[in-house]
């Protein structure tokens, strides 16, 4: 008897074991982290709270969280555990084709259902959710300033409700498209949703595949929209990068005009040795013959005018597509744009054609030196207008000084403006001359470049030579280096030297 009940009592007490193992097996099975569970699993453990109150419905359990506004939450930030098998679901719409995650921005003041849905689609390659906001109105500047592709509305929130800001984003957020969440799907809130511009409404309780699929379906449905204003941000910021681009390439190129008011000066002189020296030190640039009636950049460059700017001239103006292939190529590298071979061609060239021709040649070369004729007519001042720069030639010469006075009077009357013009005295050192400050004084002038009267020049004039390229040890072309040098710090900062001298 005693050994019958020591059977019974032991085998009860093993069953007692068994029992238990069970129980604490089946516990810590439930109690284990979501992201340690298979993905299934997790999914449905990722089922959006509901918390809506249709009216005339009995609410929903739905969790104690804070009415005041929170701050953005960012999307869940656990590991993504690899599934052990894809999930079985119903048939959903494809991915975006272009690689692009699509954007979502989830507004519910419900934490628990913020952080389950974006737990939900943390699973979803295609998807990211890029922000959280806790009411309509932080939804609104959220949208503003992260441009997602989806939002996920919720109705009842404090502040502003989901209605009222899908309306305001229609205008304001325009590119987002709303999918309204909530358990108040009776057709009276689903019109009012849609009235407002939502494009979906997904009612709560969902599964993960009802959601995914509406947000596929709405991304598809916005899928033009999204490429419109890319395309524009794209266009605006092209746009913007060439506006810079062009800017900053005016900003490094200059025109230079040399003027004098009486002839026989240096003009020309000063023109060709200064093209030369700012070829050498800037590269790209060309020199232009403005004296259309006796221009003289021919000789001094020992070139024959056999195409000239009487070649782009016609009826109605200048072809200037034709520009380039009248420029002449001179051994220093400069590129010459020479005046017409006789004088009587000389008045085909307006002053129009003289603008277009500057602008166009502004657009190609660095630097364009212009050599000009004496005369202060339309086309000399049509020239002078287009320089950033007028170097004006004198010589210590009582009648070349009174002429120079005269100019500057004029161009002070005009309100011409002076720093855009620097003076030059050139043969500055010749005997008897009037000296440099009395000059400067006379025209109520500052500063002054200096260049030296030169017996070489005489003989490289009448060689064909430019003394700065021949004989860049001269005191000429030291000088008209030196002026090259200050004109391109001034002008063209930003390029950098291509030859030396
Ligand atoms: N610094 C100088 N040193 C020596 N000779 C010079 C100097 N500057 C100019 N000359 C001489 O003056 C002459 C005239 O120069 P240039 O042809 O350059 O003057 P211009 O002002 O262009 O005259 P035009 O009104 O005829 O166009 C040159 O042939 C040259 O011999
Ligand atoms: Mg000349």
């Amino acid at each position: 008897m005693i050994l019958l009940v020591l059977v019974v009592g032991i085998l009860l007490l093993l069953l007692a074991v068994g029992v238990l193992v069970i129980f604490l097996r089946r516990r810590s099975r439930r109690t284990a982290p979501a992201s340690a569970r298979p993905k299934k699993q997790a999914r449905q453990a990722a089922q959006p709270a509901a918390k809506d109150t249709a009216p005339g419905k009995a609410a929903p359990a739905r969790p104690a969280r804070p009415r005041q506004a929170e701050k953005p939450q960012p999307p869940v930030p656990a590991p993504k555990p690899e599934p052990a098998e894809p999930p079985s679901r119903s048939p959903l719409p494809p991915a975006p084709e272009s690689g692009d995650k699509i954007r979502i921005l989830i507004v519910d003041d419900n934490p628990d259902t913020r952080d389950n849905v974006s737990r939900l689609l943390y699973f979803e390659k295609d998807m990211e959710v890029i922000g959280q906001a806790t009411n309509g109105r932080q939804g609104i500047e959220m949208a503003m300033a992260l441009k997602p592709h989806i939002i996920l509305m919720d109705i009842n929130m404090p502040d502003m409700d989901g209605i009222t800001a899908t309306q305001e984003l229609s205008v304001k957020a325009p590119y987002s498209q709303v999918i309204i969440i909530t358990v108040q799907n009776e057709p009276h809130y689903m019109k009012r949703a849609m009235a407002a511009g939502a494009r979906d409404f997904q009612p709560k309780p969902f599964t993960a595949e009802e959601l995914v699929s509406c947000i596929r379906r709405v991304y598809k449905i916005g899928e033009p929209i999204y490429r419109q204003l890319e395309a524009t941000q794209a266009a605006s910021v092209q746009a913007a990068a060439e506006e810079a681009e062009a800017a900053s390439a005016d900003e490094n190129r200059l025109m230079v005009a040399v003027y004098s008011p009486k002839g026989g000066i240096g003009v020309t002189m000063l023109a060709s040795n200064l093209a030369v020296a700012l070829q050498q030190i800037y590269g790209n640039a060309v020199l232009v013959d403005a004296d259309l009636q006796f221009g003289d950049i021919m000789v001094h460059m020992n070139t024959r005018p056999t195409r000239t700017i009487s070649d782009i001239v016609h009826d109605n103006g200048a072809d200037l597509e034709l520009l380039p292939d009248v420029l002449l190529p001179h051994n220093s590298g400069l590129k010459l744009l020479l005046s017409p071979p006789q004088p009587a061609l000389a008045d085909a060239v307006t002053p129009a054609t003289l603008s277009d021709v500057a602008d166009s040649l502004r657009q190609k070369f660095s630097v364009v030196v212009v050599d000009t004729c004496h005369k202060l007519d339309d086309k000399t001042l049509a020239i002078l207008d287009k320089s950033d720069y007028i170097l004006f030639v004198t010589t210590p010469e009582l009648p070349a000084i009174k002429s120079a006075k005269q100019f500057y009077d004029l161009a002070r009357e005009l309100e011409y403006d002076l720093d855009r013009i620097g003076l030059v005295i050139n043969r500055a050192n010749l005997p008897g001359g009037i000296q440099p400050d009395k000059i400067q004084k006379i025209l109520k002038v500052d500063r002054a470049d200096f260049i030296p009267y030169d017996p070489r020049l005489l003989l490289a004039i009448n060689r064909g030579v430019i003394l700065t390229q021949q004989d860049p040890n001269s005191a000429l072309a030291r000088s008209v280096r030196a002026l090259a040098e200050k004109i391109g710090q001034k002008f063209l900062a930003g390029e950098t030297t291509v030859q030396s001298a």
